[in-house]
């Protein structure tokens, strides 16, 4: 299998080709099958640019059913276990490749939409404006372990959860690739910004990203730029010349950098084990945060305080008069003339070492 490569060819032929469960994510933009019968035209007569390539027709939607149930399956057969399928369209197709997708076998993770600051206003006045396409994520079974790095998303959004609406503008600007006579390239090339979250949520560094309907190349630039793999495949050979050429100008960014941010759990270790090992006595005293308040350690863990007694947990909510409370940030020791958290033990003491090597 060819990788980091862009293929020219019929995506049913050529992924045709590709073994069974050796790709990581795939992102397909397919034909929208937009039927759009008569020019479009501006109030001030000139042409908008609308989808009518080639590319985008098919006799009737009983042929476009049959091409979609065979890319899909297809994409099936060939993605990992654990990996996971994002398809984007418009109202022209998206529900129609929604049902196909989930009788090919995949189940969906979520919907999201891609919501336009900048969408082409409804000339004639006579529907809403169209500001928004449908993404459709999933993976091949209900309870597969699928890649989503949580966390990198959440960081990416500022410490917010990540929600299913994503405000971003149409691909313009320099981003837009330009033919020879100074047109845009492609009539539907995606943003780089789309691509970019998508590939950071659901894949790792060094992981293979196809794909099937490759156009301009955005997939594969973003994939490249994110140190990942990718497979490009697109019929146009116009296309795929320019894609290589975008390809060729992007450099990889530190592999390093790429790396997903991950919770960091603290180590399981019980606060038995400190005092079992030495690291905090029977008879030492912890202190509360305000450090009026001192409980006694006893050798099996648990802390008394006058005639209460009861585990880390238990005797911090009788303080903090509350049901619950996390022990470990509550307790604290003392060393010389300063107050230490106990939780900074189990990161730090030797017993947590030894426990994070038996792990590994
Ligand atoms: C919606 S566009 C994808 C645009 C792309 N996401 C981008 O950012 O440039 C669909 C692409 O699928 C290609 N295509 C259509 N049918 C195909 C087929 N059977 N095999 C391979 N490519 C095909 C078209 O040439 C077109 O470039």
């Amino acid at each position: 299998m060819k990788i980091n490569a862009l293929i020219c060819g019929d995506s049913l032929q050529v992924m045709k080709t590709l073994p069974d469960k050796s790709v990581d994510l795939i992102f397909a933009d397919p034909p929208y099958f937009m039927q759009l019968h008569k020019e479009l035209v501006r109030p001030d007569a000139t042409a908008v640019v609308a989808v009518t390539d080639e590319w985008d027709k098919f006799p009737d939607l009983k042929t476009y059913d049959a091409f979609t149930q065979k890319w899909l399956a297809e994409a099936f057969r060939v993605l990992k276990d654990t990996g996971s399928l994002w398809v984007i369209g418009t109202y022209h197709n998206i529900f129609r490749v929604g049902y196909h997708l989930q009788n090919a076998g995949f189940w969906i993770l979520n919907d999201i939409m891609w919501r336009k600051t900048n969408p082409m206003p409804n000339f004639k006045g006579t529907r809403f404006t169209n500001a928004h396409e449908t993404l459709i994520w999933a993976t091949k079974e209900p309870r597969t372990k699928y890649t989503f790095n949580y966390e990198s998303m959440k960081a990416f959004n500022e410490d917010l959860q990540m929600r299913s609406d994503w405000l971003i503008p149409v691909c313009h600007g320099p981003e837009r690739i330009k033919n020879q006579t100074g047109k845009s390239l492609h009539s539907t090339q995606k943003p780089e910004e789309l691509l970019y979250r998508i590939i950071l949520a659901c894949s790792k560094p060094g992981d293979i990203v196809l794909d099937p309907f490759v156009g301009s190349g955005t997939t594969a630039a973003v994939a490249k730029k994110l140190g990942r793999k990718y497979i490009g495949i697109d019929k146009d050979p116009t296309y795929i010349q320019y894609a290589e050429k975008r390809l060729s100008t992007i450099k990889y960014v530190n592999p390093e950098l790429q790396i997903p941010l991950t919770k960091e759990l603290p180590p399981k270790i019980l606060f038995g084990d400190l005092v079992a090992s030495g690291v905090l006595k029977a008879g030492t005293t912890l202190y509360d945060p305000t450090h009026k308040t001192k409980a006694t350690i006893y050798s099996d863990g648990s802390l008394k305080i006058g005639a209460l007694r009861g585990s880390i947990h238990q005797m911090a909510a009788k303080i903090k008069r509350g049901p619950t409370c996390n022990g470990w940030t509550f307790w604290q020791f003392k060393q010389g003339n300063d107050f230490f958290p106990i939780d900074i033990l189990r990161k730090t003491s030797k017993i947590s070492s030894i426990k994070q090597q038996k792990k590994g």
